[in-house]
């Protein structure tokens, strides 16, 4: 392998790249578990781990909490000596009471962003599970570790920086996306850095700076890791693996997807996001999709205006029904032309 390894505090990944979080159900332990098997870190995504409970719609916080617990055991069980993580969204309710479980089943790291996750250090402290919060700009990296150092006397075990070709939600303005689609974000990694640097120095610890993306390829990797990041975190060429845990119909989408079908979404969080255009994006776009049930799940959202649900756009994904659902996909999805493997995908990037 031509890469080092990333170390974060004292765990150690082989391969310096991060399985990013995917909700919902998207990585799960079946996706987590074979990439910290592969010498990755693994990453379950605590939005609503507990879709497939059969008690899911009637208790959904107990069937997440039972989910998350059961899909870390999981996950663990498939790489024993694997670095496994749980991405907890702080936008949701039971944030405090999903990074606790998180951490008392055994989490490694806990990934953090959609927000700034203020108070996620007095909700790991007196354990050995590491924080890394996942943001997007200098300013909001000075923000929040201003705040942790303040509050909490401490500072982050990693960061992770989200760039504007990333899936999912983004933490940036449609304007900002199609200003640094033309390149230039390179500039606010150089600023991050400084901004986590000053905090190695007062607290005299390495803080590793990971970037995600858009990371595609092994040429993608080192370049950012020749701009002195630690390491990358990558979500949607994780999609088109067997192992992924989404339907095999949410994973083809990815495989028939042009450039031209990429797309930014308003998302009922009140964020941009990005999506493949399917039936489902337009009828969005043309009016409200009245929900039939509330999840009680974002603090942000209500019923009442929300332009549609966007657990149940995320449950139908995950599920396959990919005409009446919200294809989160990142900005090079299109370029996926096959399913492959974790560990083929792993030594593809690294060998
Ligand atoms: C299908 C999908 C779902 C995602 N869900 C989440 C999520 O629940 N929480 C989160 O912090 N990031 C989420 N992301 C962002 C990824 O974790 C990752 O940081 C980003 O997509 C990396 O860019 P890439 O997909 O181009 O590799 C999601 C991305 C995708 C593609």
């Amino acid at each position: 392998m031509d890469f080092p390894s990333l170390h974060i505090g004292e765990l150690c990944a082989r391969v310096p790249i991060i399985q990013g979080g995917m909700g919902i159900g998207i990585s799960l332990s079946s996706l987590a578990g074979a990439v910290a098997k592969a010498g990755g870190i693994g990453v379950i995504s605590a939005a609503q781990p507990g879709y497939q409970e059969e008690d899911f719609f009637r208790n959904s916080y107990g069937a997440n909490e039972r989910a998350l617990a059961k899909h870390l055991t999981r996950a663990r069980e498939i790489a024993p000596d694997g670095v496994i993580g749980v991405n907890v969204m702080c936008r949701g309710h039971h944030y405090a009471e999903y990074v606790k479980c998180a951490v008392k089943n055994g989490a490694d790291i806990i990934f953090s962003g959609a927000g700034l996750p203020k108070t996620l250090p007095s909700l790991v402290e007196g354990t050995k599970t590491k924080i890394a919060p996942i943001i997007s700009s200098a300013k909001a990296a000075s923000v929040l570790l201003h705040l942790w150092e303040r509050h909490h006397h401490r500072t982050a075990d990693a960061v992770v920086i989200e760039g504007p070709k990333a899936g999912g939600h983004l933490g940036y303005t449609r304007e900002e996306v199609a200003m640094w689609g033309n390149g230039g974000y390179e500039e606010q990694i150089g600023d991050i850095l400084k901004v986590v640097h000053s905090y190695e120095e007062k607290f005299k610890k390495k803080i590793p700076v990971i970037f995600g993306g858009g990371v595609f390829d092994k040429a993608d990797i080192s370049h950012y890791l020749s701009l002195g990041l630690a390491g990358v975190q990558m979500a949607t060429r994780f999609v088109a693996t067997k192992e992924c845990d989404a339907a095999d119909a949410f994973k083809q989408m990815y495989v028939n997807a042009h450039k031209e079908d990429i797309t930014l979404v308003n998302s009922p969080v009140h964020m941009t996001g990005r999506a493949i255009r399917n039936a489902f994006v337009t009828r969005a776009e043309k009016g409200r999709i009245p929900p039939d049930h509330c999840f009680n799940c974002l603090k942000t959202c209500n019923p009442a205006t929300t332009p549609y649900c966007i657990t149940m756009a995320l449950i139908r994904a995950v599920k396959g029904d990919v005409d009446n659902a919200l294809i989160f996909c990142g900005a090079n999805a299109w370029k996926i032309n096959e399913i492959t493997t974790v560990p083929a995908l792993i030594h593809e990037l690294t060998e």
